[in-house]
């Protein structure tokens, strides 16, 4: 059968990032090959986000780029996948006329048979269906995952947390945890491909397996993926504070491929405002989470999400956030400004925060945890790291690029380190988004490991 391409452009999280993933290797039997070049395709497939108004707008404008595309070439069929396909289903079909196919977060495995109905007979395709197909058996790692040595595995989808701000719930459906043989299985074909480092994904990893009473729980998923032979990092992603048990926080002291970084998104640091977001948690109770993860992991790495403007913040609830990031001192925060989102709880309070007083606020906590960033990435000159090759900079091809336990990329001079190795790492110099450093001579590692000062040098 002849190759035919397929470009898949991905937005929003690390899930989406790994659902484009299954759509290469769901396309693959149907020989479709993976193409980084949008005028070689002969399907293009977006995988959209509607987190927030502005990731959507960025959706429609591309859209409105490959009306080119599909007019050069009438053949073209374009699919659009993902959360806002899920949320808009026909209406974007009426919006996107050249678009041929919308399907949803639940019909992702239904996908070849949308594109080859499509390519046979024509016509245009709607399927936001919230029945999922059963999880396939085959498991081989995608054409993309095979080439990198870091890889994204979601273990659950879905979410039952409804924080009165958020679309992923109405999005996504209910929580539903993948089985954890068959995750430890995919982990083990991709180590098999080269990978030494995976992330597990879902949007509150700390409740998997509540939704099935038969399967383990997080910290048992954790504990069986340690176990995997040859890979040697695990990093998971998003923990949400309320579900944070002592036994993940114990995790960090015991599992030793478990990297020193957890991402615990706070919103806010005002009781009130988290009480009116739903999220389940005051202020005081992730005070002493971090201090517990800090006790028991003294270098681990936080890191945070922080919305501002929040229907019916005051300026004393947004005090409170600011005292809460200078109090904590974070590693790294992403800050966003509220967006309202369809069918959410929290379009419909009253108290709107005005455009201005949020970009102010933005502004403000931004300065605070930029100076924080810059500082925590200061102190870290002089201290050796393991990084984790990755392949050589995007802005320096004689450097190579990795990442610290702690999650910083490191930037340093390209000599015997191969992709895919650990290697310890003089750190020389910070800045806000990255290190720069140089790299042990082997025997210098061996001399101050025996000496017992590795991350004193
Ligand atoms: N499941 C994760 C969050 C996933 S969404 C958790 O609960 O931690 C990623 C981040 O986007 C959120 O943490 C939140 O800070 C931000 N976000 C979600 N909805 C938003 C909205 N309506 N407006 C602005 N930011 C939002
Ligand atoms: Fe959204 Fe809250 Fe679920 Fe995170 S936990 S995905 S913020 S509803
Ligand atoms: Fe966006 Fe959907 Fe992820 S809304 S953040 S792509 S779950």
């Amino acid at each position: 059968m002849e190759a035919k391409y397929v470009h898949i452009i991905t937005m929003g999280c690390q899930m989406n990032v790994y659902d484009s993933e299954q759509m290469e290797r769901l396309l693959a039997p149907m020989n479709y090959v993976p193409t980084a070049k949008l005028g070689k395709a002969d399907l293009i497939l977006v995988n959209t986000c509607s987190i927030r108004q502005k990731a959507e707008h960025k959706m429609y404008s591309l859209l409105g780029r490959l009306t080119r595309a599909k007019s050069r070439k009438p053949e073209l069929i374009v699919g659009v996948g993902g959360c806002v396909a899920q949320q808009e289903g026909y209406r974007l079909l009426k919006r996107a006329p050249h678009v041929d196919i919308v399907f949803g977060t639940f019909s992702l495995r239904r996908l070849p048979k949308l594109v080859q109905q499509v390519a046979e007979q024509g016509g245009r395709l709607v399927d936001v269906d919230e029945t999922p197909t059963d999880e396939p058996t085959c498991l081989k790692p995608s054409v993309s995952q095979e080439k990198r040595v870091t890889a994204f595995v979601t273990i659950m989808t879905g979410c039952d947390n409804f924080c009165t701000y958020c679309v992923v719930p109405h999005v996504r459906g209910r929580q539903a945890s993948r089985r954890s043989e068959i995750v430890v299985e995919e982990i083990g074909y991709l180590v098999n491909k080269g990978v030494r480092e995976v992330t597990l994904l879902g949007q509150n990893v700390n409740a998997y397996g509540l939704d099935n009473r038969r399967g383990c729980d997080f910290s048992a998923l954790l504990e069986a993926v340690d176990q995997i032979e040859g890979l040697d990092r695990i990093r998971f992603t998003t923990s949400h504070p309320k579900d944070l048990s002592a036994r993940l926080i114990k995790a960090f002291g015991r599992l030793d491929k478990l990297a020193a970084h957890i991402h615990l998104p706070v919103q806010s640091g005002s009781d009130r405002i988290l009480k009116r977001m739903n999220r389940g948690y005051t202020r005081d109770y992730y005070f002493e989470k971090v201090e517990e993860l800090r006790r028991i992991c003294p270098d681990i790495a936080v890191t945070s999400d922080i919305i501002v403007g929040f229907p019916g913040e005051q300026d004393t609830d947004f005090e409170d956030t600011l005292d809460l990031v200078t109090s904590i001192r974070f590693d790294n925060l992403f800050t966003f400004k509220y967006s309202e989102r369809l069918n959410t709880s929290a379009s419909r309070f009253s108290n709107k925060v005005p455009e201005t007083t949020k970009s102010n606020r933005f502004a403000r906590l931004l300065e605070t945890q930029t100076r924080i960033t810059l500082e925590k990435n200061l102190s870290l000159v002089e201290t050796v790291q393991d990084v984790l090759v990755e392949g050589s900079s995007k802005k320096n091809n004689d450097q190579l690029t990795g990442r610290t336990p702690c999650n910083r990329a490191v930037n340093f001079p390209d000599g015997t380190a191969r992709v895919g190795e650990i290697v310890p790492v003089k750190i020389i110099e910070a800045f806000l988004h990255s290190l720069r450093g140089r790299p042990l001579e082997a025997h210098t590692q061996r001399a101050q490991r025996e000496g017992g000062i590795l991350h004193a040098a």
